[in-house]
């Protein structure tokens, strides 16, 4: 029987409890909180011990000890660590659960090698609901601590289609928590990308919300299935109890974030990888909280719709079709950050292994990973993941759509970063030749930045042309 120590009994902490018990762990359970600790352990019968302090909770538990922390991360995460490392003996492992921010896993891993203590990062998605009947769980650290670990693991997460547990060891060191962070990325562009379809149905075309349901409700049963479509219907299946009218009528349009969009918004960045549509995904949402300048600028400025005049039936069509392309050119972004990333830090990350695991239990969780997983599991190489034939079929089947899209809500004045950002990118990835001639040009005349050139190798610097704005004949 696995027993383990659990710090940080709030909801997603109590309800990891409740699994980690239905499948035969034993707990010692520390919270801070008065009270906390007694109520779930009594709740846990014989299987959940309180424990006063985090010196008992250490002094609970079989060496070698396991810890696990699920409180918010940042400074509670600093302090939960503090107050247990001096009471842990070498071998001893700490595992992080939170949404960390991936340096703070390294640094802290680094401070607690110094007291040869491991310190594992675990990115646990999928909400309170997949806390208690099955996350995903992206793990990242010591593969002997994990291999001891993983049988409680694989039973507690959640199984994909195939019946595979979606818990794997996805590389070494901050690994876990940086996958985490970018199925984050990943989460807020799917979602934008569903919510920008929702305002060309709702707002442009003028579907009422029962009819934008029955759509979604359709996309989700077939090719368009995941979580999150499946939380959009929901969103539109809920009246308000008050009076029976669509709930999502009266919800302000403003989004919030705690900040695992922006760290991969800031990684993308950081290491110079393309992904516009993360980083979209990050800006819509500050956009969106900018209430008040909005509705001041849209009653002086003029709100931008247009009126719709277009084909319906022929934008809704296409809508599903921009949806699933765009949906993979979210991923292939992700997935290349995850391939940079892991190339500066070495930790060893198979693409294929995280595509696995996002096949269930996480909010990302939809039927374009197995594809995916099949397509890493064959070319493990892959720069990108739109260079992969069937992948990019799956694009191509849609590209006419895409921009059918694209072009309507432009025309229009509906705002889609997402779907005409995602568009950009898979336009750009596959141009030979792009406009950085241009810039390239532009650097070195008013910087003296140098260029390659194409027939002569090295850097060059030109002797530019003095500035003549004069009208020339023939147009030269
Ligand atoms: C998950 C979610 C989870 C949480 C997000 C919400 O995988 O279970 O991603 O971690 O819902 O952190 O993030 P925002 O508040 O930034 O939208």
């Amino acid at each position: 029987m696995t027993a383990l120590g659990l710090m940080g009994l709030g909801v997603m902490g109590a309800n990891l409890a409740r699994n980690f018990v239905d499948h035969g762990a034993t707990l010692a359970l520390y919270d801070p909180a008065a009270g906390a600790a007694d109520r779930l352990a009594a709740d846990l019968g014989r299987s959940g011990r309180a424990c006063a302090d985090p010196a008992a909770l250490v002094a609970a538990l079989p060496a070698p000890r396991t810890v696990f922390l699920m409180v918010p991360a940042g400074a509670p995460t600093d302090a939960a660590i503090d107050s247990l490392l001096p009471r842990m003996a070498a071998g001893d492992a700490i595992i992080d659960g939170g949404n960390a921010f991936y340096k703070d896993t390294a640094r802290r891993q680094a401070r607690c090698a110094g007291a040869n203590i491991h310190l594992l990062g675990f990115g646990v998605s999928g909400g309170a609901e997949g806390a208690r009947h099955g996350p995903a769980i992206m793990a990242g650290g010591d593969r002997a601590v994990l291999d001891r670990l993983a049988p409680i693991f694989n039973a507690i997460a959640a199984k994909a289609p195939d019946g595979t547990a979606c818990f794997a060891r996805v590389g070494d060191g901050a690994a876990g928590h940086f996958v985490k962070t970018v199925h984050n990325g990943i989460e807020y562009a799917h979602m934008q990308l569903i919510a920008e379809a929702w305002q060309l149905l709702r707002r442009l075309v003028g579907l009422s919300q029962a009819e934008v349901r029955e759509l979604f409700a359709r996309w989700a049963r077939g090719s368009l299935s995941s979580f999150l479509m499946e939380c959009a219907v929901r969103a539109l299946d809920t009246m308000d109890p008050a009076d029976g009218t669509p709930l999502i009528e009266r919800i302000v349009d403003t989004a919030e974030q705690k900040g695992t969009g922006l760290w991969t918004a800031n990684a993308a960045l950081e290491y110079g990888v393309a992904a516009p549509t993360l980083a979209e995904a990050v800006h819509a949402r500050c956009l969106s909280a900018l209430k008040d300048t909005r509705l001041a600028a849209a009653a002086a400025l003029g709100a931008p719709s247009i009126a719709f005049s277009g084909d319906r039936q022929a934008l809704i069509a296409a809508l599903e079709k921009a949806l699933m392309a765009a949906n993979i050119a979210v991923l292939a972004q992700g997935f290349a950050l995850i391939r940079a990333v892991n190339a500066e830090h070495g930790w060893g990350i198979d693409p294929a292994v995280v595509a696995r695991v996002w096949r269930g239990g996480c909010i990302i969780r939809s039927t374009l990973l197995e594809p995916i997983a099949e397509a890493f599991s064959a070319s493990p190489d892959l720069d990108n993941l739109l260079r992969h034939a069937a992948l990019w079929r799956l694009v191509a089947a849609g590209d006419s759509e895409w921009r059918q899209v694209a072009v309507t809500a432009v025309a229009h004045g509906v705002p889609a970063p997402a779907f005409t950002s995602a568009l950009a990118y898979v336009d750009g990835l596959r141009t030979g030749r792009l406009w950085a001639d241009m810039i390239a040009a532009q650097r070195d005349i008013f910087g003296q930045h140098g260029f390659a050139r194409f027939d002569a190798p090295g850097r060059h610097h030109a002797d530019w042309a003095p500035l003549d704005l004069a009208p020339r004949q023939g147009g030269r």
